[in-house]
């Protein structure tokens, strides 16, 4: 979808693995919408990942940066200013891994170390990039954060793991930062509770076949694609959505208010 809601905007979009990201489709939409950018994601990533070949697409600079590094996350912000002219207006967090989960560890033998790590990717870098943001003066007035979670942090998913703590601690930045950057800059921090979706990290949890036919057979409007996620990002970024701050947005097809589907009553019988 084409429009021009984010003309003249400058963002950074952490997180575009491959062509199946999440975040991979959100820079498409929002350089489409009329925005400028740069891409990141961690070291790592780019040397089995994909973002050259989008950031070629779409003529943005990539700097790579791991988010669990204050110098890498300054040098992002600095370097992004630099490379798009001035501050910033809008950012998206799209990290997600689970040390435990990959490891095979079941929920009830974590690995705390692990755990540590899960929650420092995950969650602790959502807070140490609004810090660094909030150091370097780097976003305009107006602006718009945003990191992508999951209703794990609300009710229970056995087989996601730690990844449920990590979602719940990421959501509540989002809250408590959102505070501080609305009464001093103007500047929203929400995060959107994203479907089931077919990505590296979402196909990585036990089950997610069976989980992803389930929740799309459970929500009115079947599962939100990453496609459409992408447009709810650049609606999220753009002047229209300027009051909306210090929420967890569900795009989920109606999801998290169901109780009972019977699509999947029916399927119960047949199983009977
Ligand atoms: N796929 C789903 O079902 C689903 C559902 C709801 C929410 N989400 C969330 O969406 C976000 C994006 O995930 P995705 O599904 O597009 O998968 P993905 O695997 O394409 O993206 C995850 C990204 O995190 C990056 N990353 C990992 N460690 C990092 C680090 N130290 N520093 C910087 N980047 C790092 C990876 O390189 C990768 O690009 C995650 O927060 C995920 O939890 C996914």
């Amino acid at each position: 979808m084409s429009n021009n809601l984010l003309a003249g905007k400058k963002g950074i979009i952490f997180g575009a693995l491959d062509d199946q990201s999440i975040a991979w489709k959100v820079a498409e939409h929002c350089v489409a919408a009329g925005a400028k950018i740069t891409l990141t994601n961690a070291p790592v990533a780019f040397r089995f990942g994909k973002i050259n070949e989008l950031a070629e697409k779409l003529n943005a600079k990539t700097i790579p940066a791991d988010a669990t590094k204050m110098e890498d996350l300054e040098n992002l912000l600095t370097e992004s200013m630099e490379a798009l002219g001035g501050k910033i207006d809008f950012v998206l967090h799209s990290i997600g891994m689970s040390f435990n989960v990959r490891k095979n560890k079941a929920y009830t033998d974590s690995n705390y170390d692990y755990m540590h790590k899960t929650f420092d990717v995950s969650a602790m870098s959502f807070h140490r990039l609004m810090q660094s943001m909030w150091k370097l003066d780097a976003i305009n007035e107006g602006g718009s954060i945003m990191a992508l979670t999951y209703i794990a942090a609300q009710r229970t998913f056995p087989d996601y793991g730690e990844m449920a703590e990590s979602k719940a601690l990421l959501e509540s930045y989002a809250r408590s930062f959102g505070y501080h950057f609305g009464v001093s800059k103007k500047v929203r921090v929400n995060t959107i509770s994203q479907s089931p979706t077919w990505t590296t990290a979402g196909s990585g949890v036990k089950g997610f076949k069976e989980f992803f036919n389930y929740a799309d057979k459970m929500s009115p409007l079947g599962n939100a694609s990453a496609e459409s996620c992408a447009d709810y990002c650049v609606s999220m970024f753009s002047d229209l959505t300027r009051m909306v701050t210090m929420q967890n947005l569900y795009h989920d097809g109606g999801f998290s208010n169901m109780g009972m589907s019977p699509a999947l009553i029916d399927v119960a019988e047949d199983q009977a």
